[in-house]
């Protein structure tokens, strides 16, 4: 089974030779963009794709989740982003701004359509418009915009991306999400055989509203998968980070 119709990686395809005169701080600009990108793309797709199996009353739930998610973490990025890169890429030829402009008002308009929308067919489609919308989207960012930046000669992609970090996360301060309790299991600690059960024994004890911040050494999507035929709409599934030795994900309880 795949989490989604549409391949999650989106490599960022570089234009022109990526060893000439690029830097280790650009590449690891490159690296840390694609990184986030994903994440975000991933976890769009799985909060969408959990919307068509769920029930009338699910579906209230796992909307308020697709919807948090993106209020908290997809449209700070893009406001971000409209702050950081897009107000300093007018001078480089090719990149359509408008369009990209143009496609995170789409995200928001779209968004607030989902947040009123009480019918169920019409709210999974609008999950789905929101979804293949920002995949797009990204898909543009990393095939057009990021290697530009990254082969111009004027612009230090490295900068523009530690500006839109510290602009990321000084947005989300402002938001004031409030934090969790939280237990942390390190799945690299426990045998192959006692990580489920103590996965599951850790979220059965655990009180509603908390969440699990588990650790492992690969792709837990497996226990995504048991997680959603055993708890239907009581879980939240948040991918932090996704490789390449190190994948963190935030499973919160949901009442
Ligand atoms: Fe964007
Ligand atoms: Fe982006």
């Amino acid at each position: 089974m795949k989490i989604s119709e549409k391949p999650i990686d989106i490599p960022i395809d570089l234009l022109d030779d990526p060893y000439s005169d690029a830097n280790k701080e650009n590449f690891e600009a490159l690296t840390e963009v694609e990184a986030h990108h994903k994440i975000l793309v991933t976890n769009v797709n799985l909060k969408a794709k959990s919307l068509k199996r769920a029930s009338d009353s699910e579906i209230i739930t796992l909307g308020a989740n697709l919807s948090n998610y993106f209020k908290t973490q997809v449209l700070p990025h893009a406001d971000a982003e409209e702050e950081t890169i897009y107000s300093k890429v007018a001078s480089i030829e090719g990149i359509d701004l408008e369009e990209m402009i143009d496609d995170h008002r789409r995200l928001k308009v779209t968004l607030l359509d989902f947040d009123a929308e009480n019918d169920r067919e019409t709210k999974i489609n609008l999950a789905t418009q929101l979804k293949d919308l920002f995949y797009f989207h990204v898909q543009k960012e990393n095939q057009q915009l990021i290697p530009k930046i990254f082969n111009s000669n004027i612009l230090s992609l490295s900068e523009l991306i530690s500006d839109l970090h510290h602009k990321f996360q000084s947005i989300i301060t402002e938001l004031h999400i409030q934090e969790v309790d939280c237990v942390r299991i390190d799945v690299r600690d426990i045998i192959p055989a006692k990580r489920h059960p103590a996965i599951f024994g850790a979220f059965e004890e655990l009180q509603i509203g908390h969440r699990i911040s588990l650790i492992n050494d690969h792709d837990p999507k497996p226990l995504y998968y048991q997680f959603e035929s055993e708890y239907p709409a009581q879980f939240t599934w948040d991918y932090e980070q996704m490789g390449p030795r190190i994948w963190q994900v935030s499973i919160v309880k949901l009442g």
